[in-house]
């Protein structure tokens, strides 16, 4: 198996953890689900909310989320650049950018270990869940990926960077409060990528949160593309070069809106 193949079908985290330097199309068949340490129990884990993390447990638990979505991430890159053909021109360039992101998110995951380690923890002291994996489950192309991933996940994710950033500040940790800013500004050029990419697959689109909003699957919406009403990062938003307009719709676009059905 190369090492990339070792990400998704490997148990251990640090096969999950080593640098890639190329990537190609496999011949394996699509997972289900990331192979993962039996030692890692999948179950219930809630993301503390900001207020928790006055307490030692409050904050480790929130960086054991944080790291529980990196390790998401490393796994869901890898299963674009080994399952997502790339005929176009756009595409090509998208998996070359990606595996660079990938590299980063492996980058992000240690440093959030490193962190639960330096407070008395471990990554497995507490259950993970699948959530942004199983939201991918049935996307087979690199524009959905670029949708959910960079102008979804990535996007929500400059929102709760900077807002858990703030508490772990205020709540004496200055370290954990450092690599969340350091995850952000890697965050801003993933979704100013994924924006690019995104932008060059449309074709006869004219608009592109519209674009956006059609390649969402089951269960997401534009909503999922922002931390809160109050969280929200503009000034990220517009380091990535997202428009006004895709802004603006994502901000107002209403929590409550039944995601749309699968078709
Ligand atoms: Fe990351
Ligand atoms: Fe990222």
């Amino acid at each position: 198996m190369t090492p990339l193949e070792h990400i998704l079908f490997g148990k251990k985290i640090t096969s999950k953890l080593e640098k890639i330097h190329t990537y190609h199309e496999t011949h394996l068949l699509r997972p289900e689900n990331p192979a993962r340490e039996e030692s890692l129990k999948i179950g219930k884990s809630k993301f503390p909310q900001a207020q928790e993390l006055s307490t030692l447990e409050g904050r480790v638990k929130a960086l054991h989320s944080f790291a529980s979505h990196e390790l998401q991430a490393i796994e869901l890159m890898s299963l674009a650049l080994l399952f997502f053909p790339a005929r176009e021109d756009w595409e090509k360039k998208y998996k070359d950018h990606l595996l660079l992101a990938l590299d980063d998110e492996q980058r992000h995951f240690k440093l959030y270990e490193m962190r639960i380690k330096d407070l008395g923890y471990n990554f497995g002291d507490f259950p993970v869940n699948l959530h942004l994996w199983n939201k991918c489950k049935n996307i087979t192309t690199l524009k959905q990926f670029a949708a959910v991933m960079s102008l979804t996940f990535e996007t929500a994710n400059l929102d709760f960077a900077l807002h858990y950033a703030l508490y772990f500040r205020k709540f004496g940790d200055e370290k954990s409060a450092h690599v969340l800013e350091e995850v952000h500004q890697d965050e801003i050029v993933h979704v100013a990528y994924g924006q690019k990419a995104f932008d060059a697959s449309l074709e006869h689109e004219n608009n592109f949160f519209k674009a956006y909003e059609k390649e969402l699957p089951f269960g997401l919406t534009p909503a999922h593309s922002r931390g809160g009403k109050e969280i929200f990062d503009l000034k990220g938003r517009k380091k990535a070069r997202l428009t006004d307009d895709f802004i603006k719709q994502t901000r107002t676009y209403p929590r409550a809106m039944r995601a749309k059905s699968s078709s």
